[in-house]
Formats: C-alpha cells, structure tokens, sequence
C-alpha cells in the first residue's frame, strides 16, 4: 500500500513537474502534497504500537529540492499512511509536535513560531488542538517573554510548563570575554504558566542556579555564540529538554552545551544532582559517558518498587555530536549517537547503562 503510493508519488512529479504544491496523492484533498515516508526498515508485531509524529520544514523556497513543498506538522502510521495533514493550520515552522492528556482528554501540541539561526532557539507559542483537531487554545510565554520551541508539558489540567531563552547583559570577562561588546548570554528559563490567563506561576532560571564557568562550549570557543549582541548571544547552557514529576515537583533538565544533565528541586530551584560534564555528582559506568544529549526523560515507573528511593531510571539521546559554531569541523564525543537508558544510584552515585539503542549503519545525529 506505502509502496504503490510512493510509485504513484513519482510518477506525480514526474507529470506535475513545475506545479509548486498539489500532488495528486489524495483525489478528495488535490490541493495537499504530502511528504512521503521511505520507511527501510518496517514496524513489525515486535515494534511498540504507535503512530509517528513529525514536523518536516522548508527552509528554502519551493521546488529547489530542499525539504516539502508544505512544511508543518504530520502524523503517519508506522507503515508510513497518512493520518493527519496539519499544512495551513499552524504557521510555517511548526516544532515539538507532541500528544497530552489534559483536562481528561488527548489534544496536540504543536509549538509556532520562528526559529533563531545558526543558535538554534524559536520565539513564539504552543498551539493546542483537541482531538477533532481544532483549536483549542494557545499557551504563551508570560512576563512580555515569548516562548521557545524546545520543551512544553502540562504540569496539571491548569497550568503548562515550556522553555524561555532570555538574552543578558553581564559582565563576561570571567568568562573569557575579550571586549566589552562580548557581554550577551543566554539564561535558559522554565517557566509555568496559567493555561487560562498565561500569567507567570513559578519559573527558574540557569543562571540563577548553574555558574558557566562549567560548560563545554566556552565563549573562547565561539561553539556556543560569540556573545556579541542578543541573537549572536553566548549559550552557555542549552537546556533542550525537561521533564518533571508533578508529585514531588522534582524536575530533570539536559543543558546540551554543558553535556550535563541536572536533578532540580521545584521547590527550591536548586540542584540535586549531576550527571555528566565537568562536574558530575556520579562515576559513569561503561557507556554512560554523553555530550550534547536531547531528550532527557525520568523513568521512574519502571523502577522495582523495593529499589525506589536511591534508584532513578531516565533516558536520553546521546547525539556525541555538535555543529562547530565555528566554522571547524563537527565536535565529536563518539562515532555515533545512541539512545540511552541508564540507572542512577542516588546513594552510591553511580551510573549504569541499561540499555543502548544505535542508529543502524551507527551514523551521529
Ligand atoms: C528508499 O530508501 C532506500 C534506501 O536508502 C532506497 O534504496 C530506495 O530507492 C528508496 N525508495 C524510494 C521510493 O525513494
Ligand atoms: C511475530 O511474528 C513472527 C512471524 O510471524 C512470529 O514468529 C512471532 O512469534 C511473532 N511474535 C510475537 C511477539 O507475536
Ligand atoms: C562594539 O560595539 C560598538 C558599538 O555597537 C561597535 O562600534 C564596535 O565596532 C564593536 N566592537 C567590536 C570589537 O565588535
Ligand atoms: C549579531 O552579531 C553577529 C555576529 O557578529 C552578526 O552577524 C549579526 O548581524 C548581529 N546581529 C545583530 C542584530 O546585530
Ligand atoms: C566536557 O568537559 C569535561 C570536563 O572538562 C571533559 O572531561 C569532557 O571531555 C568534555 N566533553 C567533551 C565531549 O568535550
């Protein structure tokens, strides 16, 4: 079925060459050009059941051969059908597609937006469709701040959780700083918002809390910014995901650029703990070892119950690879990106590797 309509899809382009959008794929929706999905390795009764969920993006104009004719968020299944076309109904970049429940039932997440280039951070709000699809509200950045891409969540059915990324002037020469133009960095937010009003309800910030004299992409380097103003701005911390537990509000956050990631007390906004980087409060068993991870997630569910309490499971995607900001060639931890599950003796503070998912053919992502 994915097979003959990819054969009808090329045989679309070939016919349709110089038409900018419909392809013909679906004769009830002619004005839809629907990415195709090449899926190389298929679902099988051993796969986890689910539907996938991506947001492809044009970065350049129509018909130069970079990314869909219409970019937005898409939902497939894992035999790569069609489910869900969302083109038009969010803005061009759409990012963090994701499924909630919240107030009882399933809605959709989609962050809108734009996106700051080469430093890799959006501006904008998290749209929230219900499960027919509609709209259901929008969830803005509080405090006159927009939000960013990286990471939203509800906390309960009345209040969501997302990044900010707010630009600083400070005093960097501690830091490396060789001019007085070099005083921009990024302090990496999480904030808490009303799902009704978007007032401010709690919110912690990096800076704050974690000094950047511990990061791996120093100002020198120019890997994270240059610092020189509030786009080029030095991101010494890169918090590209978090995850909380709403019952003892304890929150786990990865900060990329430190290759750390870090426990946080809601509480209190202060560390518990550190796993990775310059300073970890853990010895890394064999194949812990991360840097410029994503997707850190908690796991506590899966924990023996006798265990619970000094034992933590999480998982993260250990990329072990970093776009040289600087024009070098790709930073590099690893020869190749993994997904990690690994468990965490709170007491002992010691790390083990689980389990370990490599790409096939062992590619950095
Ligand atoms: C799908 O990907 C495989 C492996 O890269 C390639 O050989 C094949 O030609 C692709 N098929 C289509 C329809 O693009
Ligand atoms: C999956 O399918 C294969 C081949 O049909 C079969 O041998 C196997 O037992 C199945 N596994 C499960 C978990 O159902
Ligand atoms: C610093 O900023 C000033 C004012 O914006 C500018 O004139 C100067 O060229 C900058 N210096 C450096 C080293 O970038
Ligand atoms: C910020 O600095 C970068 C690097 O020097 C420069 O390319 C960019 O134009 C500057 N942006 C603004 C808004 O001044
Ligand atoms: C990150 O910094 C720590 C401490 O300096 C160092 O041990 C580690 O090798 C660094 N990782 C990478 C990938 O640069």
């Amino acid at each position: 079925m994915a097979y003959s309509r990819s054969l009808y899809l090329q045989l679309s382009a070939l016919l349709l060459t110089g038409f900018a959008s419909a392809n013909l794929a679906y004769k009830s929706r002619p004005d839809l050009a629907v990415p195709v999905l090449n899926i190389t390795i298929p679902a099988t009764n051993e796969t986890d059941p689910g539907l996938i969920f991506y947001t492809p993006e044009s970065t350049y104009a129509d018909n130069t051969g970079h990314g869909p004719a219409q970019s937005g968020p898409y939902i497939y299944t894992d035999k790569g059908e069609l489910v869900w076309s969302g083109f038009g109904f969010v803005g061009p970049r759409s990012e963090n597609f994701q499924v909630h429940t919240y107030r009882g039932k399933q809605v959709l997440s989609i962050f809108e937006g734009s996106h700051n280039s080469p430093m890799g951070h959006g501006h904008g709000h998290t749209a929230i469709f219900d499960d027919s699809y509609q709209l259901l509200k929008e969830i803005k950045g509080g405090g006159h701040r927009l939000a960013d891409q990286h990471e939203f969540l509800f906390f309960d059915d009345h209040s969501a959780l997302h990044t900010v990324y707010e630009p600083e002037i400070r005093d960097l020469t501690a830091y490396g700083a060789t001019s007085e133009n070099q005083s921009w960095i990024l302090d990496n937010k999480i904030q808490k918002v009303d799902t009704d009003t978007n007032r401010v309800l709690w919110e912690w910030s990096s800076l704050d809390h974690v000094d950047p004299a511990g990061t791996n992409l120093t100002l020198q380097s120019g890997n994270a910014g240059l610092g020189v103003n509030s786009s080029q701005v030095w991101h010494y911390f890169y918090m590209n995901a978090f995850d909380v537990d709403a019952k003892t509000n304890k929150y786990l956050l990865s900060a990329r650029s430190m290759c750390t990631i870090f426990k946080m007390d809601g509480d209190t906004g202060e560390i518990i703990w550190r796993l990775g980087g310059k300073d970890s409060d853990f010895e890394l068993g064999d194949g812990v070892d991360f840097c410029w991870q994503h997707d850190t997630r908690m796991h506590e569910k899966y924990l023996h119950h006798e265990s619970k309490g000094s034992k933590e499971i999480i998982s993260f995607f250990d990329n072990s690879a970093h776009e040289n900001l600087a024009g070098g060639p790709i930073l590099q931890s690893r020869p190749y990106s993994a997904g990690k599950v690994v468990e965490l003796d709170t007491k002992k503070k010691t790390a083990k590797l689980i389990a370990e998912f490599r790409a096939p053919g062992g590619s950095l992502r």
